[in-house]
């Protein structure tokens, strides 16, 4: 029985020898190719400025910090998404406001954000919106652009899973103050680990450039240590590998959504019987993750063993981050909230460019008889 994998990283011969190119060069880090790599994003994405770095997580981080993000600020942040999105906020000093999201397009919405501004009543001041593109599904940026305006606060995209991606500004990364993209394996361009930050403004990128590289910064007669901080750099061999793919990224893109399509036209009747929510369609989704949510009869976690024994890997969607240890101290409410739900109920199924149609047939009956025989 052929395994079929959540997703896989789409590696050809020629990023294989990008890579081998830059590793007998010997210039592995700080080099031509990271600079050329950021070049290639910023053009990509349509913004002035890229700066490349070692993971999603390390671009949130150095996003907050850039702006000026610490010690008795409160930013808000969707209660449906990985934690690194809330663990940034807490590293830099400040506190998570979490705001539950919509049931379809699983993203934060800016009428709950607002509403959540609005009933926000602790001592600390809030300081931005940090929302996310959960999956790859664009959020509503006029909107929230249009909130940050009013509330004067800064706008960062989370956009971990959403390289490629569309708003009605363009590609995600245009629209807010700055934006953040991950390289991790399970997102569509890889580079084993590493991120990139995405901005219009100069200031704030040479500050990302200064935080990256412990604090240092070109000076007179060679460099200067102007503030204390770590080393995030990316290496020069994990650009040459995200330089070969991005060109391919528009087409995978296109890959992965004719795949979605087929997979929303064999669940549909799954719909209809009452099994599982599909997820909504949102113009310029990027389709990082293809998420199900199974109706409250069904265990997730029992599906995803039955799923397993027959070849398939399936998992969790994302965290109800106000259900972690790490950030339970943040939940706003005690009733049951939508982000509990996704978490509980959802169920991420295989999706990458280099599947075929059959496997998605085999993906959704096989889910079909699992559902059948757990109901
Ligand atoms: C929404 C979101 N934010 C941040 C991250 C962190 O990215 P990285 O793993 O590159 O640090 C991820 C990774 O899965 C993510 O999905």
């Amino acid at each position: 029985m052929t395994q079929l994998k959540l997703s896989r990283p789409n590696i050809d011969e020629t990023a294989i020898s990008k890579v081998a190119e830059v590793l007998r060069s010997g210039n592995l880090v700080h080099g031509a190719v990271g600079r050329e790599f950021e070049a290639a994003i910023a053009a990509f994405v349509g913004t002035s400025h890229a700066v490349v770095v070692s993971s999603g997580t390390a671009a949130i981080y150095l996003a907050l910090r850039g702006l000026g993000i610490g010690p008795g600020d409160a930013v808000l942040v969707p209660d449906f998404t990985f934690p690194a999105t809330a663990n940034a906020v807490v590293m830099v000093g400040a506190t998570p406001v979490l705001v539950d999201v919509d049931p379809k397009t699983y993203c934060m919405t800016p009428a709950a954000a607002e509403a959540a501004i609005n009933a926000f009543s602790s001592g600390a001041k809030l300081a931005a919106i940090l929302l996310v593109h959960e999956f790859g599904t664009p959020c509503d940026m006029l909107g929230f652009r249009a909130l940050s305006d009013k509330y004067c606060l800064k706008l960062v995209e989370d956009a971990a899973c959403a390289l490629g991606a569309r708003t009605s500004f363009g590609m995600v990364g245009k629209g807010s103050d700055v934006a953040c993209f991950s390289f991790h394996p399970r997102k569509t361009l890889t580079t084993g680990e590493g991120g990139a930050l995405v901005t219009d403004d100069p200031v704030l990128a040479d500050r990302f450039r200064v935080h990256r590289n412990h604090g240092m910064q070109p000076a007179e007669g060679g460099v200067a240590f102007v503030e204390a901080a770590l080393n995030f750099r990316l290496t020069d061999f994990q650009s040459a590998l995200g330089l070969s793919q991005l060109p391919h990224l528009p087409g995978w893109i296109e890959s992965r959504r004719q795949l979605v399509e087929r997979y929303l036209y064999a669940l549909a009747p799954l719909e209809q019987k009452g099994y599982l929510t599909l997820p909504a369609l949102v113009d310029g989704q990027s389709w990082q993750t293809f998420m199900i949510v199974l109706d409250r009869r069904f265990d997730q976690r029992s599906i995803i063993v039955a799923m397993g024994e027959q070849g398939i890997e399936t998992n969790l969607g994302a965290q109800c981050l106000g259900d972690t240890q790490t950030h339970r101290a943040y939940r706003a409410t005690l009733d049951e909230s939508v982000a509990q739900r996704l978490a509980k109920q959802g169920l991420a199924l295989p999706l990458c460019e280099t599947m075929h149609p059959v496997d998605i047939d085999r993906v959704t009956s096989t889910l079909a008889r699992c559902l059948e025989d757990a109901s």
